[in-house]
């Protein structure tokens, strides 16, 4: 070696860039969070002014910071990826608070309490820009203009962190339409911390229960599984010990939607579909960090939409789940990617069977007026045999029976499959079949004498007839009349 030169970053341009490491506004906050949840908060509280200046204070009862800690704690990589933490430390980086409160603002400031002594020091974008240097502003606490309401909170221990000079999010603009999207986004955000904090809020994680509100409204949890409903399956638990630290793998499947309450399947439909968000949900010591999917072993499909699997692992063993910045990625190891492969079909069978046993029961019986094919493609055709059909068939002429099988051939292939299949994604409990039905049930008997003089019935078995009355749709809802019907009718 010859020589070496000291060849110091440009913290303009350090800090510019950062900005840009692909945080949200949901995956920022949660970041946030994550240190109020090292501290100890049990309290939370997510404050969005939009006036005088756009400003997001996050506000926690946690153990708090003296003036060093604090200093400590706004210098950037501060503490090594390696350092050993308590159990509920989520933090790893040394980077979270300063990399997510700058993809969102220009300048945060924090202010601390502990042991009823107040500090607070500020980074300003602006400010390290001009210097070109790492300089941090230090606050006398008392000068800052914070409401006297948000203080308090902290008055015995706790932390305030401030985000104002917001230039991420678009404020301004015609103001309906402004507000119009704040709202969407605070939604959005709302959503994501129930979903990613869900433990926390339940109370099931290790830690103390935790409360976060939004503008002060309470975050409800979201738990992926429903696992409220009684529908819920729980299936096998497998482990998998990585360097001594046990990875659990934990399968679900959601109730059918005709099993959830209005409420939980507005919940799961409003959070994007099942199809959508089915698949592994990977938490860190209790923090869901990433959600949806299968790792490409399979792809999500119709058929294990009700499929669920919950994995979690303890951040000892970050460095085999090459966790990012933010938070938000996970890879699973080797290992786990194979322990998945051998129990996928363990895992998706209940969801699978839940899809296709209800189509097949009511479309594979043999007296179904439709077909299922599958070959190269799934297609729907009439049932040809069907004995309704058949009967009609035989009463025509030539003629009549060219011009009923073009009809046929043309439901058949104008069948709006695209239609039905998104009402069916979109709102299932909205699609129902269209009800022939009679108000008054004497109508309602017309129909089936009908049904059966047209059948030829007097030659069939009771059984039959009533199978294939059954599986017309006609008389559904009103099974018991139909039995009295058969039987009066063979009588
Ligand atoms: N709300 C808070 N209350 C108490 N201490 C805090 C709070 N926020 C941050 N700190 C302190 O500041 C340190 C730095 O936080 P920062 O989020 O930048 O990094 P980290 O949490 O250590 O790691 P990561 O980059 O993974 O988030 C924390 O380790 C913690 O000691
Ligand atoms: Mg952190």
């Amino acid at each position: 070696m010859d020589d070496i030169k000291l060849l110091m970053p440009s913290a303009a341009s350090i800090l510019q860039s950062m900005r840009d490491i692909g945080y949200t506004l949901d995956t920022a906050i949660a970041d946030i969070i994550d240190n109020s949840i090292a501290a100890a908060a049990t309290q939370i509280d997510i404050i969005v002014n939009e006036r005088p200046e756009p400003q997001f204070m996050i506000i926690d009862n946690g153990h708090g910071m003296g003036a060093d800690e604090l200093y400590q704690a706004l210098r950037f990589a501060t503490k090594p990826p390696t350092e050993i933490r308590s159990d509920r430390d989520l933090g790893r980086f040394g980077l979270g608070l300063k990399t997510a409160s700058f993809s969102q603002a220009r300048r945060l400031t924090v202010i601390s309490s502990k042991a009823g002594q107040f500090c607070a020091a500020q980074w300003d974008l602006d400010y390290v820009i001009e210097h070109d240097k790492w300089l941090l502003k230090i606050i006398d606490p008392a000068r800052l203009h914070i409401d006297q309401i948000y203080l308090e909170k902290i008055t015995e221990h706790g932390t305030i962190v401030i985000w104002d000079q917001i230039d991420r999010i678009e404020f301004s603009g015609q103001e309906t339409e402004a507000q119009r999207y704040l709202s969407q986004l605070l939604t959005k955000l709302r959503e994501h911390l129930g979903l990613v904090f869900h433990k926390f809020i339940e109370g099931t994680a290790k830690t103390d229960q935790i409360k976060i509100t939004l503008n002060h409204i309470e975050i409800p949890a979201f738990n992926p599984f429903c696992l409220s409903n009684k529908f819920t399956r729980v299936i096998g638990v497998e482990k998998v010990f990585l360097n001594d630290s046990e990875v659990t793998i934990q399968a679900y499947a959601l109730p059918h939607y005709s099993n959830m309450t209005p409420q939980e399947y507005e919940m799961f439909r409003k959070r994007s579909d099942l199809l959508n968000n089915q698949g592994t949900y990977v938490y860190r010591n209790d923090r869901l960090m990433v959600w949806g999917g299968w790792f490409r072993i399979i792809p999500k499909s119709e058929q294990t939409k009700y499929s669920r699997v919950e994995i979690n692992f303890d951040k000892s063993i970050d460095h085999l789940w090459t966790i990012d910045i933010k938070k938000s990625k996970a890879s699973p190891p080797f290992a786990v990617i194979q322990i998945l492969k051998q129990i996928i079909g363990q895992i998706t069978g209940t969801s699978v069977k839940m899809t296709t046993t209800r189509v097949s029961k009511s479309l594979e019986t043999k007296e179904s007026p439709w077909n299922r094919y599958s070959g190269d493609g799934v297609s729907y055709r009439v049932n040809q045999n069907y004995p309704l059909f058949q009967t009609l068939l035989n009463s025509m002429s030539v003629e009549q029976r060219k011009h009923f099988h073009a009809l046929i051939e043309v439901i058949e292939s104008s069948l709006p499959v695209q239609g039905i299949y998104s009402d069916m994604a979109v709102n299932p409990k909205q699609v129902i079949l269209h009800n022939h039905n009679e108000d008054n049930i004497k109508g309602l008997k017309e129909k089936f004498l009908n049904f059966a003089e047209f059948m030829e019935a007097k030659k069939m078995d009771k059984d039959v007839l009533r199978e294939a009355s059954i599986s017309s749709g006609l008389f559904s809802g009103n099974l018991e009349n139909l039995n009295r019907w058969v039987e009066e009718y063979y009588a």
